[in-house]
């Protein structure tokens, strides 16, 4: 077996899995100030952005060919409200600033979260009843509004991450009513309730929010690989057009076998918890970044993921271009 080791011709050629800038999807925090911009403290290396920042960073991302950005936005405590209305109000800060970036950089894909976490006072993804549960259907009406409104704005992809059920199938029949035939769903179909989105949480500001709260009720169980599978095959029937596990690296079995059993695009999101631990080691002199994050995304795509939202892609991107 060494003898395909032994030396970096060898090694290139019998090298099976790579990793390219092309699979990258660079995750930003947006601020309503333009000229605003902010270090996130759980988050080495990342900001909370500001139109004018964010318009360099897409300068950078088109760069470096990193094909599209996937945006969250941070909304002030006065715009959160019970029933989160602030999400689909066509002059706020998502449809905005899609609006901004597609003019500039019209090539870019810009994918848009479709959840309520950012917009609900109590930080859950959906709207509550009276006994504080999140109900499925009404929050999957205001969903479609909110993904209507992102699509409207010109959003290429519209991602609900929220685990409703159902509500791929009631934004993909309100997509093609309103004449947005071509707006892909990517469906965070499997998405686990995980202690990794904690830095996340921070960046949006939907932590204090949600206070002792969790998310069990429609986030999985990280114990299920089974029913991701069930969660895949009904966001596909309902009209997904590609599927993403969430997190990636405590997950990469769901991730090989999702693309295995559906051979659909699959997709792969490597969650600040995940982006925080290597950074901090790093930081500390523990770990040499360039080398764990360059074998922990290529461990993902090994498992089988498409492409890979990464708070790392501008610095992979950059290795990559630097190396080839
Ligand atoms: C919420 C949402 C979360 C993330 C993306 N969208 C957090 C959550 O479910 O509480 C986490 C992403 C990350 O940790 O990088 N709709």
């Amino acid at each position: 077996m060494r003898r395909s080791r032994a030396s970096g011709f060898a090694r290139a050629l019998t090298r099976e899995t790579r990793l390219h800038p092309s699979d990258l999807i660079f995750p930003v925090f947006v601020l309503e100030r333009p000229s605003a911009t902010e270090a996130i403290d759980a988050m080495p290396g990342m900001q909370r952005q500001g139109l004018n920042a964010l318009l360099r960073t897409c300068e950078r991302a088109c760069t470096l060919g990193i094909p599209a950005l996937a945006l969250f936005p941070v909304i002030g405590p006065e715009q959160k409200s019970e029933q989160a209305e602030a999400a689909w109000d066509e002059q706020g800060l998502v449809p905005q600033t899609v609006r901004a970036i597609k003019q500039r950089f019209p090539e870019l894909g810009l994918i848009t979260d479709v959840a309520l976490d950012p917009y609900t006072a109590h930080g859950q993804d959906g709207l509550l009843d009276r006994d504080g549960y999140v109900t499925n259907d009404r929050t999957v009406e205001a969903l479609v509004k909110q993904a209507l409104c992102h699509a409207a704005a010109g959003a290429d992809v519209v991602a609900p991450s929220d685990m409703m059920d159902g509500r791929v199938a009631a934004i993909r029949q309100a997509l093609e009513q309103d004449g947005h035939h071509n707006t892909i769903i990517l469906s965070y179909a499997a998405k686990f309730a995980s202690g990794f989105y904690g830095p996340f949480r921070d960046a949006v500001g939907s932590a204090a929010n949600l206070g002792a709260g969790d998310k069990y009720s429609y986030q999985m169980d990280p114990a299920n690989g089974d029913e991701a599978e069930r969660e895949v095959a009904l966001d596909l029937a309902e009209g997904a057009d590609w599927v993403m596990v969430k997190p990636a690296l405590p997950y990469l079995d769901v991730v090989r076998r999702i693309k295995q059993q559906f051979a659909v695009p699959t997709f792969a999101y490597n969650v600040s918890g995940e982006y925080a631990m290597l950074k901090a080691a790093a930081e500390r002199g523990w770990l040499d970044e360039r080398s764990v994050v360059m074998e922990s995304l290529t461990s993902i795509r090994r498992a089988g993921a498409d492409a890979i939202l990464t708070y790392h892609a501008l610095d992979l991107a950059e290795w990559l271009n630097a190396s080839e």
